[in-house]
């Protein structure tokens, strides 16, 4: 089949789990679907008699147990993120972890751990889910996927699933459907969240909140890409343009005025896996950021964003920025 992601391109990521670990073995089967743009390079775990540690094992995939007794949170998150690394892994994937992780951990993997609770966020975050949710008479319960950061069950929600509340239901017996749900779910969540660094219309989206950020600026297509203009809707020109594989281009880029030709054919020879030199507008100075990349760096693109506004902006408007930079 055309277009399949091969090992070498496909997100490495690792699954800490507590428990039973079905959650991980959903995520796992998939991994191993055709398409999936994933690996899974280790299986971790705080609980040295997790259930799902031993479906791991005998799939082959590696396993690393550190139980968190007598042990810190910031010594128990340092052996699980030596570990994690050891494996190459890129991504962390929470799947019934039940520690919660320190602060400065979450920090250095900003946006890059996933988690799966149960509950439809932003309802009941934290523990004993089920119970409140029939307790409170809910029609629904259910998961949702979320982007950890340092405070508890509050990243992004990414994907949720909802599941309805029988009559009778009791913790249990509704945590077994939402589980159903959940393994349809996080797999899915997690494929299309380490996929979006070469989607296009993540990278787009996430360009243009950036792009119309900066003082007086609106949309225009231009050839067939669309581009961002400084000035009126009359009178503005073009300070950066979105190319997707344009031009016979393999890359999805963000196109912007360097200042000549020497900086554009420095920056393509000394960081070819960065810069590109585009057709056509490459001979006017333009230089091809590469967005599809496994490092972008979001600040990274802001900053060339900023720049080449700068660079076509009338002075009236970079005057208003440099005042508003000194606060
Ligand atoms: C899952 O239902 C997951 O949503 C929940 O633990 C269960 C783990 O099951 N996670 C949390 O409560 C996190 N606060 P599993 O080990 O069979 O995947």
């Amino acid at each position: 089949m055309a277009n399949q992601p091969t090992s070498t391109d496909k997100a490495k990521i690792a699954i800490f789990i507590s428990g039973g670990g079905t959650n991980m073995a959903a995520i796992l089967y998939a991994s191993r679907l055709p398409d999936a743009p994933y690996d899974v390079v280790l299986v971790a775990s705080n609980m040295p008699d997790a259930g799902g540690l031993k479906l791991a094992e005998l799939e082959g995939i590696p396993t690393y147990v550190h139980s968190h007794k007598g042990h810190s949170r910031s010594a128990q998150d340092a052996a699980m993120e030596q570990a994690a690394v050891q494996a190459g892994a890129q991504y962390l994937v929470l799947a019934g972890y039940m520690r919660i992780l320190s602060e400065e951990f979450v920090r250095r993997w900003d946006g890059r751990i996933l988690n799966i609770h149960p509950s439809l966020l932003p309802k009941y975050k934290g523990l004993d889910t089920h119970a409140r949710a029939i307790e409170a008479g809910d029609s629904h319960a259910g998961a949702s996927v979320h982007v950890v950061t340092a405070e508890l069950d509050a990243g992004d929600v990414l994907a949720q699933a909802k599941v309805a509340i029988a009559l009778g239901d009791t913790p249990e017996s509704l945590s077994e459907r939402v589980k159903l749900a959940e393994h349809q779910l996080y797999p899915r969540a997690v494929a299309d969240y380490v996929s979006r660094g070469s989607d296009p219309d993540f990278l787009f989206a996430k360009l243009r909140g950036l792009a119309l950020a900066l003082p007086e600026t609106h949309e225009r297509e231009s050839h067939g890409s669309p581009g961002f203009r400084v000035g009126t809707q009359k009178t503005g020109k073009y300070f950066a343009y979105f190319s997707d594989r344009h031009h016979g281009s393999e890359h999805i880029a963000l196109l912007v005025k360097t200042s000549g030709m020497d900086e554009l054919l420095n920056l393509v020879e000394t960081q070819p896996e960065t810069y590109y030199k585009p057709a056509f507008y490459g001979a006017s100075g333009w230089v091809g950021v590469i967005l599809n990349r496994a490092d972008l760096d979001w600040d990274h693109i802001a900053e060339w964003l900023e720049r080449s506004w700068r660079a076509t902006a009338p002075a009236r408007l970079t005057k208003l920025l440099d005042a508003a930079d000194q606060f």
